[in-house]
């Protein structure tokens, strides 16, 4: 019998050409593309005609939408038909990616896989808005929270989280009024940079820079995907003129 085997690949941020190149050479080969919604549709462009491609995460609200479970058994049953999968999630696999959970289903499985990191928009969010995450003399260090646990006040360390020289945010575009409550009433001042980045590295990308105090009126019409940077290095960041300049360059992407 034929063994399959499963690739768990980051298609990074959104900018098809920030996938690795082990990334890439997997989705050429895969015999079957488990896909999500945040990666971009131009990287299945480079999967074989023959290959059986399944949308696993529709957009949120919309229903049918593969439960975890569901998508751990896909894996495990198509590998255990003797295919080669690739399980292509947005970013890097294991940053907030539930790839843990699919790596520790294929073990139990016995399913032979491999991990193929991504770049995740956890670093390349502020890159490509221009802002470094560390910087000498401004930050010698950043963390990274999802802020959708933000209502349960014990899943992030709040006090921690204030001391953070740099302070990234995944998920936090609609809990971003307590995550502000929370890093103000725990000591961060209110005149702390912040930057709130939407879809980096696509074309459509936009950048909101304010202050702690007053970046939720400011960033009203953002929406999802959108990771945001808590910290002085947000000072960094290119005049607007200079950043549409950077933008022109994923707008110009054949
Ligand atoms: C479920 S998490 C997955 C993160 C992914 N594994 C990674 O490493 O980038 C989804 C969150 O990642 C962030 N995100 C993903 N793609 C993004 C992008 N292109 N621009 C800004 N933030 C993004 C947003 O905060 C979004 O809510």
């Amino acid at each position: 019998v034929k063994t399959g085997f499963v690739s768990l690949v980051g298609a990074g941020p959104g900018d098809p050409e920030l996938i690795t190149l082990k990334g890439a050479r997997a989705i050429e080969q895969a015999e079957v593309i488990l896909y999500d919604r945040l990666i971009n549709p131009r990287l299945l462009d480079l999967a074989s005609p023959l290959a059986t491609l399944v949308n696993v995460g529709k957009a949120p609200g919309e229903c049918g939408r593969p439960r975890q479970e569901t998508i751990n058994a896909l894996l495990v049953e198509y590998a255990r038909r003797g295919r080669r999968v690739v399980r292509l999630k947005g970013g890097d696999p294991f940053v907030f990616g539930r790839g843990g959970e699919e790596m520790l289903a294929l073990r139990e499985a016995g399913i032979p896989y491999e991990v193929v990191p991504g770049i995740s928009s956890s670093i390349a969010a502020a890159g490509a808005a221009g802002i470094p995450v560390t910087h000498r003399g401004l930050s010698n260090g950043f963390a990274v929270f999802t802020a959708q646990s933000a209502a349960d006040e014990d899943s992030v360390p709040w006090a921690a989280a204030a001391c953070c020289p740099t302070l990234v945010l995944l998920m936090g575009v609609e809990a971003l009024r307590r995550v502000v409550d929370r890093l103000i009433s725990n000591g961060k001042p209110g005149d702390t940079p912040v930057a709130v980045i939407e879809r980096a590295t696509w074309p459509e990308q936009r950048v909101v820079i304010g202050q702690l105090s007053e970046i939720i009126r400011k960033m009203s019409n953002i929406n999802p995907p959108a990771t945001i940077i808590i910290g002085e290095v947000v000072s960094l960041h290119p005049t607007a003129s200079e950043l549409s300049e950077m933008l022109l360059e994923y707008a110009d992407q054949p």
